[in-house]
Protein backbone atom coordinates (compact mmCIF):
# COMPACT_ATOMS: atom_id res chain seq x y z
CA UNK A 1 0.00 0.00 0.00
CA UNK A 2 1.36 3.81 -1.00
CA UNK A 3 1.58 6.04 1.95
CA UNK A 4 2.67 9.82 1.72
CA UNK A 5 6.32 10.94 2.25
CA UNK A 6 6.60 14.34 3.82
CA UNK A 7 7.92 16.06 0.65
CA UNK A 8 4.60 14.32 -1.10
CA UNK A 9 2.52 17.39 -0.52
CA UNK A 10 2.07 21.16 -2.82
CA UNK A 11 3.36 23.96 -1.10
CA UNK A 12 4.10 27.66 -2.41
CA UNK A 13 7.83 28.71 -1.33
CA UNK A 14 8.73 24.90 -0.64
CA UNK A 15 12.28 23.90 -0.55
CA UNK A 16 11.98 20.47 -1.86
CA UNK A 17 14.01 20.75 -4.53
CA UNK A 18 16.62 23.02 -3.44
CA UNK A 19 17.99 20.80 -0.79
CA UNK A 20 20.81 19.54 -2.66
CA UNK A 21 21.24 23.51 -2.86
CA UNK A 22 21.09 24.41 0.84
CA UNK A 23 22.71 21.09 1.75
CA UNK A 24 26.32 21.79 -0.61
CA UNK A 25 25.93 25.66 1.30
CA UNK A 26 25.69 23.30 4.95
CA UNK A 27 27.47 21.02 5.16
CA UNK A 28 30.74 22.36 6.34
CA UNK A 29 29.61 23.94 8.94
CA UNK A 30 29.27 22.41 12.30
CA UNK A 31 26.37 21.98 14.24
CA UNK A 32 24.66 19.94 16.92
CA UNK A 33 21.27 21.78 17.32
CA UNK A 34 19.15 23.16 14.09
CA UNK A 35 16.25 24.75 14.10
CA UNK A 36 13.77 25.36 11.46
CA UNK A 37 11.52 28.10 12.20
CA UNK A 38 9.23 28.73 9.27
CA UNK A 39 9.02 24.90 8.75
CA UNK A 40 6.62 24.81 6.04
CA UNK A 41 6.12 21.25 4.88
CA UNK A 42 9.17 20.42 7.10
CA UNK A 43 11.30 19.23 4.28
CA UNK A 44 14.50 21.09 5.32
CA UNK A 45 13.96 19.61 8.87
CA UNK A 46 13.45 15.78 7.57
CA UNK A 47 17.08 16.45 5.35
CA UNK A 48 18.79 18.33 8.78
CA UNK A 49 17.28 14.80 10.63
CA UNK A 50 18.21 12.12 8.04
CA UNK A 51 21.38 13.61 6.57
CA UNK A 52 23.73 15.47 9.13
CA UNK A 53 24.91 14.77 12.50
CA UNK A 54 22.63 17.41 14.07
CA UNK A 55 21.17 15.67 17.36
CA UNK A 56 18.35 17.98 18.06
CA UNK A 57 16.04 19.67 15.67
CA UNK A 58 13.42 22.26 16.44
CA UNK A 59 10.64 22.92 14.07
CA UNK A 60 8.15 25.66 14.26
CA UNK A 61 5.41 27.13 12.03
CA UNK A 62 2.46 29.19 13.23
CA UNK A 63 -0.29 27.59 11.27
CA UNK A 64 -2.71 24.65 13.01
CA UNK A 65 -2.28 22.46 9.99
CA UNK A 66 1.34 22.21 9.61
CA UNK A 67 1.70 21.71 13.52
CA UNK A 68 -0.61 18.89 12.83
CA UNK A 69 1.58 17.48 10.01
CA UNK A 70 5.00 18.09 12.19
CA UNK A 71 3.42 15.50 14.88
CA UNK A 72 2.26 12.83 12.46
CA UNK A 73 5.65 13.01 10.69
CA UNK A 74 7.94 13.69 13.60
CA UNK A 75 6.80 12.98 16.76
CA UNK A 76 8.53 10.09 18.28
CA UNK A 77 5.04 8.42 20.22
CA UNK A 78 4.31 5.33 19.66
CA UNK A 79 1.59 4.35 17.24
CA UNK A 80 -0.67 1.46 16.14
CA UNK A 81 -0.01 0.74 12.52
CA UNK A 82 -3.11 -2.07 11.86
CA UNK A 83 -5.53 -0.22 13.69
CA UNK A 84 -4.89 2.93 11.41
CA UNK A 85 -4.37 0.82 8.58
CA UNK A 86 -7.93 -0.26 9.58
CA UNK A 87 -9.63 3.04 10.06
CA UNK A 88 -8.22 3.98 6.60
CA UNK A 89 -10.04 1.01 4.59
CA UNK A 90 -13.42 1.43 6.41
CA UNK A 91 -12.70 5.42 5.18
CA UNK A 92 -12.26 4.05 1.68
CA UNK A 93 -15.45 1.75 1.98
CA UNK A 94 -18.72 4.41 3.13
CA UNK A 95 -21.02 5.28 0.84
CA UNK A 96 -23.89 7.21 0.16
CA UNK A 97 -23.36 9.96 2.73
CA UNK A 98 -25.26 12.97 3.52
CA UNK A 99 -24.50 16.53 3.22
CA UNK A 100 -22.48 17.90 6.18
CA UNK A 101 -20.52 21.65 6.97
CA UNK A 102 -17.56 20.94 4.32
CA UNK A 103 -19.67 19.18 1.20
CA UNK A 104 -22.02 21.92 1.50
CA UNK A 105 -18.87 24.75 1.62
CA UNK A 106 -16.79 23.04 -0.49
CA UNK A 107 -18.66 20.06 -2.79
CA UNK A 108 -18.64 21.27 -6.48
CA UNK A 109 -16.07 24.26 -5.81
CA UNK A 110 -12.95 22.69 -4.32
CA UNK A 111 -13.67 19.09 -4.59
CA UNK A 112 -16.50 16.94 -6.52
CA UNK A 113 -19.64 16.99 -4.59
CA UNK A 114 -19.24 13.17 -3.17
CA UNK A 115 -15.50 13.51 -2.52
CA UNK A 116 -16.51 16.68 0.09
CA UNK A 117 -19.53 14.42 1.92
CA UNK A 118 -16.94 11.98 2.29
CA UNK A 119 -13.30 14.46 3.52
CA UNK A 120 -16.86 16.48 5.88
CA UNK A 121 -17.73 12.29 7.27
CA UNK A 122 -14.11 11.28 7.95
CA UNK A 123 -12.94 14.93 9.65
CA UNK A 124 -16.35 14.72 11.99
CA UNK A 125 -16.00 11.12 12.75
CA UNK A 126 -12.32 11.54 13.58
CA UNK A 127 -13.05 12.89 16.77
CA UNK A 128 -15.00 10.12 17.97
CA UNK A 129 -12.69 7.62 17.37
CA UNK A 130 -10.14 5.67 20.20
CA UNK A 131 -6.76 7.29 19.35
CA UNK A 132 -3.58 8.46 21.18
CA UNK A 133 -2.39 12.15 20.48
CA UNK A 134 0.08 10.35 17.89
CA UNK A 135 -2.69 8.56 16.18
CA UNK A 136 -5.22 11.23 15.84
CA UNK A 137 -2.22 13.43 14.06
CA UNK A 138 -1.69 10.60 11.55
CA UNK A 139 -4.87 10.40 10.61
CA UNK A 140 -5.70 14.00 10.22
CA UNK A 141 -2.31 14.59 8.45
CA UNK A 142 -3.43 12.23 6.35
CA UNK A 143 -6.70 13.67 5.59
CA UNK A 144 -4.95 16.58 4.50
CA UNK A 145 -2.75 15.31 2.39
CA UNK A 146 -5.45 12.67 0.61
CA UNK A 147 -7.32 16.36 -0.17
CA UNK A 148 -4.08 17.69 -1.40
CA UNK A 149 -4.28 15.12 -4.08
CA UNK A 150 -7.88 15.64 -5.67
CA UNK A 151 -8.38 19.37 -4.57
CA UNK A 152 -9.44 21.48 -8.02
CA UNK A 153 -6.40 23.90 -7.20
CA UNK A 154 -3.16 24.63 -9.02
CA UNK A 155 -1.67 24.20 -5.49
CA UNK A 156 -3.48 26.26 -2.71
CA UNK A 157 -6.75 27.43 -1.99
CA UNK A 158 -7.19 30.85 -2.73
CA UNK A 159 -9.00 30.07 -5.51
CA UNK A 160 -10.53 27.07 -7.63
CA UNK A 161 -10.97 26.17 -11.23
CA UNK A 162 -13.88 26.84 -12.85
CA UNK A 163 -15.73 25.03 -15.72
CA UNK A 164 -14.21 21.68 -14.60
CA UNK A 165 -15.64 17.99 -14.41
CA UNK A 166 -15.59 16.68 -11.67
CA UNK A 167 -14.60 13.22 -10.72
CA UNK A 168 -14.96 11.23 -7.31
CA UNK A 169 -11.62 10.36 -6.92
CA UNK A 170 -11.33 11.18 -3.35
CA UNK A 171 -8.75 7.91 -1.68
CA UNK A 172 -7.77 8.00 1.85
CA UNK A 173 -4.41 7.39 2.12
CA UNK A 174 -1.96 7.71 5.20
CA UNK A 175 1.31 9.55 5.64
CA UNK A 176 4.57 7.11 6.27
CA UNK A 177 5.88 8.73 10.01
CA UNK A 178 9.50 9.61 10.10
CA UNK A 179 11.12 7.19 12.56
CA UNK A 180 14.56 8.92 14.35
CA UNK A 181 16.16 8.59 18.07
CA UNK A 182 16.81 12.32 17.42
CA UNK A 183 15.66 15.01 19.92
CA UNK A 184 13.05 16.43 18.17
CA UNK A 185 11.50 19.72 19.55
CA UNK A 186 7.82 20.69 17.80
CA UNK A 187 6.40 24.47 17.99
CA UNK A 188 3.39 26.46 16.79
CA UNK A 189 4.53 29.95 17.64
CA UNK A 190 5.53 32.86 15.99
CA UNK A 191 8.80 33.28 14.83
CA UNK A 192 9.44 36.35 16.74
CA UNK A 193 8.50 34.77 19.96
CA UNK A 194 10.37 31.99 19.75
CA UNK A 195 12.89 33.74 18.43
CA UNK A 196 13.68 35.14 22.32
CA UNK A 197 12.94 31.46 23.62
CA UNK A 198 15.25 28.59 21.92
CA UNK A 199 18.82 28.22 21.73
CA UNK A 200 20.27 26.53 18.49
CA UNK A 201 23.40 26.11 17.07
CA UNK A 202 22.41 27.09 13.03
CA UNK A 203 19.12 28.12 12.84
CA UNK A 204 17.29 28.62 9.33
CA UNK A 205 15.24 31.01 8.17
CA UNK A 206 12.80 31.29 5.20
CA UNK A 207 9.91 33.26 5.83
CA UNK A 208 7.35 34.64 3.42
CA UNK A 209 8.33 37.82 1.41
CA UNK A 210 5.62 38.85 -0.52
CA UNK A 211 1.84 39.78 0.45
CA UNK A 212 0.29 36.13 -0.07
CA UNK A 213 -0.61 35.34 3.28
CA UNK A 214 0.15 31.19 4.04
CA UNK A 215 -3.41 31.62 6.16
CA UNK A 216 -5.45 32.50 3.33
CA UNK A 217 -3.71 29.80 0.73
CA UNK A 218 -4.05 26.67 3.05
CA UNK A 219 -7.32 27.94 4.52
CA UNK A 220 -9.28 24.74 4.16
CA UNK A 221 -6.93 22.64 6.08
CA UNK A 222 -6.34 25.13 8.69
CA UNK A 223 -10.71 25.03 8.77
CA UNK A 224 -9.85 20.92 8.92
CA UNK A 225 -7.09 21.05 11.38
CA UNK A 226 -9.14 23.27 14.05
CA UNK A 227 -12.71 22.09 12.71
CA UNK A 228 -15.00 24.64 14.66
CA UNK A 229 -16.95 25.10 11.50
CA UNK A 230 -16.81 29.13 11.26
CA UNK A 231 -18.38 31.43 8.43
CA UNK A 232 -17.02 31.38 5.05
CA UNK A 233 -16.80 34.26 3.08
CA UNK A 234 -16.17 34.93 -0.38
CA UNK A 235 -15.61 33.12 -3.53
CA UNK A 236 -13.34 30.90 -2.03
CA UNK A 237 -15.16 30.14 1.05
CA UNK A 238 -12.44 31.41 3.67
CA UNK A 239 -12.86 32.10 7.38
CA UNK A 240 -12.25 35.39 9.08
CA UNK A 241 -8.37 36.33 9.17
CA UNK A 242 -6.19 34.45 11.43
CA UNK A 243 -2.53 33.95 11.83
CA UNK A 244 -1.32 37.07 9.28
CA UNK A 245 2.09 37.44 9.19
CA UNK A 246 3.72 40.32 9.31
CA UNK A 247 6.10 38.98 7.07
CA UNK A 248 3.74 39.74 4.32
CA UNK A 249 3.01 43.58 5.22
CA UNK A 250 5.23 47.05 4.78
CA UNK A 251 6.39 46.50 8.43
CA UNK A 252 8.69 43.49 7.49
CA UNK A 253 12.30 44.64 7.38
CA UNK A 254 11.33 45.90 11.13
CA UNK A 255 10.30 42.17 12.01
CA UNK A 256 12.95 40.55 10.11
CA UNK A 257 15.31 43.09 12.07
CA UNK A 258 13.91 42.21 15.47
CA UNK A 259 13.80 38.66 14.52
CA UNK A 260 17.58 38.61 13.76
CA UNK A 261 18.46 40.54 16.52
CA UNK A 262 16.91 37.97 18.98
CA UNK A 263 18.64 34.90 17.70
CA UNK A 264 20.39 32.87 20.10
CA UNK A 265 22.88 31.38 17.54
CA UNK A 266 26.24 30.16 16.27
CA UNK A 267 25.34 30.40 12.50
CA UNK A 268 22.50 31.70 10.22
CA UNK A 269 21.17 30.09 6.92
CA UNK A 270 18.53 32.16 4.87
CA UNK A 271 17.27 31.95 1.84
CA UNK A 272 15.59 34.71 -0.17
CA UNK A 273 14.71 35.01 -3.86
CA UNK A 274 14.80 38.07 -6.33
CA UNK A 275 11.11 38.04 -7.41
CA UNK A 276 11.66 41.51 -6.38
CA UNK A 277 10.88 42.95 -9.80
CA UNK A 278 7.40 41.05 -10.46
CA UNK A 279 5.11 42.47 -12.45
CA UNK A 280 2.34 41.32 -10.01
CA UNK A 281 2.14 43.45 -6.55
CA UNK A 282 1.41 40.23 -4.80
CA UNK A 283 4.06 38.80 -5.87
CA UNK A 284 7.07 41.41 -5.21
CA UNK A 285 8.92 41.07 -2.28
CA UNK A 286 8.06 43.30 1.34
CA UNK A 287 12.45 42.79 1.58
CA UNK A 288 15.22 44.27 -0.29
CA UNK A 289 17.98 42.14 -0.78
CA UNK A 290 20.11 45.36 0.18
CA UNK A 291 18.07 45.47 3.18
CA UNK A 292 18.75 41.88 4.01
CA UNK A 293 22.32 42.35 3.40
CA UNK A 294 22.27 45.42 5.97
CA UNK A 295 20.32 43.39 8.35
CA UNK A 296 22.17 40.36 8.71
CA UNK A 297 25.61 42.22 8.55
CA UNK A 298 24.69 43.54 11.90
CA UNK A 299 24.67 40.09 13.23
CA UNK A 300 28.25 38.84 12.04
CA UNK A 301 30.53 37.77 8.96
CA UNK A 302 27.60 37.11 5.73
CA UNK A 303 28.25 35.24 2.74
CA UNK A 304 26.02 34.81 -0.07
CA UNK A 305 25.60 32.08 -2.40
CA UNK A 306 23.39 32.06 -5.55
CA UNK A 307 21.34 29.20 -7.81
CA UNK A 308 18.74 30.22 -10.30
CA UNK A 309 15.52 28.21 -9.43
CA UNK A 310 12.29 27.55 -11.27
CA UNK A 311 9.24 29.74 -9.07
CA UNK A 312 5.79 29.26 -8.32
CA UNK A 313 3.87 31.36 -11.45
CA UNK A 314 0.18 32.30 -11.63
CA UNK A 315 1.04 33.98 -14.94
CA UNK A 316 2.24 37.56 -14.43
CA UNK A 317 5.64 37.29 -13.16
CA UNK A 318 9.01 37.34 -15.11
CA UNK A 319 10.50 33.76 -14.91
CA UNK A 320 13.99 35.48 -16.32
CA UNK A 321 16.37 36.08 -14.14
CA UNK A 322 15.35 34.49 -10.85
CA UNK A 323 17.73 32.89 -8.19
CA UNK A 324 17.18 31.79 -4.86
CA UNK A 325 20.05 33.14 -2.66
CA UNK A 326 21.44 31.73 0.28
CA UNK A 327 22.56 33.72 3.08
CA UNK A 328 24.63 32.52 5.57
CA UNK A 329 26.38 34.41 8.82
CA UNK A 330 28.58 33.24 11.59
CA UNK A 331 27.47 34.98 14.19
CA UNK A 332 29.50 37.25 16.23
CA UNK A 333 29.89 36.77 20.07
C1 LIG B 1 8.34 30.05 2.55
S1 LIG B 1 7.37 29.10 3.66
C2 LIG B 1 8.55 27.96 4.32
C3 LIG B 1 8.81 26.81 3.39
C4 LIG B 1 9.65 25.71 4.01
N1 LIG B 1 11.04 26.08 4.18
C5 LIG B 1 9.57 24.46 3.13
O1 LIG B 1 10.58 24.05 2.56
O2 LIG B 1 8.47 23.91 3.02
C6 LIG B 1 7.13 30.20 4.99
C7 LIG B 1 6.39 29.61 6.19
O3 LIG B 1 6.42 30.55 7.26
C8 LIG B 1 5.21 30.46 8.00
N2 LIG B 1 5.09 31.75 8.70
C9 LIG B 1 4.85 32.98 8.18
N3 LIG B 1 4.91 33.91 9.13
C10 LIG B 1 5.20 33.29 10.29
C11 LIG B 1 5.39 33.73 11.62
N4 LIG B 1 5.31 35.02 11.94
N5 LIG B 1 5.68 32.81 12.56
C12 LIG B 1 5.76 31.49 12.25
N6 LIG B 1 5.58 31.01 11.00
C13 LIG B 1 5.31 31.90 10.03
C14 LIG B 1 4.16 30.18 6.95
O4 LIG B 1 3.04 29.53 7.52
C15 LIG B 1 4.91 29.29 5.95
O5 LIG B 1 4.70 27.93 6.19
Amino acid sequence: MREFELKNRRYIGSKAKLLDFIKSQILDIKFDSFADIFAGTGVVSEFIIKDTDAKTIIINDFLYSNQTIYNAFFNQSNFNKDKLAKISNYFNSIKNLEENYFSLNFGNKFFSQNDAKKIGFIRENLDNLELNDKERSIILASLIYSCDRVANTVGHFEAYRKKVQFNDCFKFELIKPISTKKNIIIYQKDSNELAKEIKADLIFIDPPYNSRQYSRFYHIYENLAQWKKPELFGIALKPKEQNMSEYCRSNAPKILDDLIQNLNTKFIALTYNNTYNSKSSSSKNKISYDQIVEILSKKGDLSIKEQTHIFFNAGKTDFGNHKEFLFLVKVKN
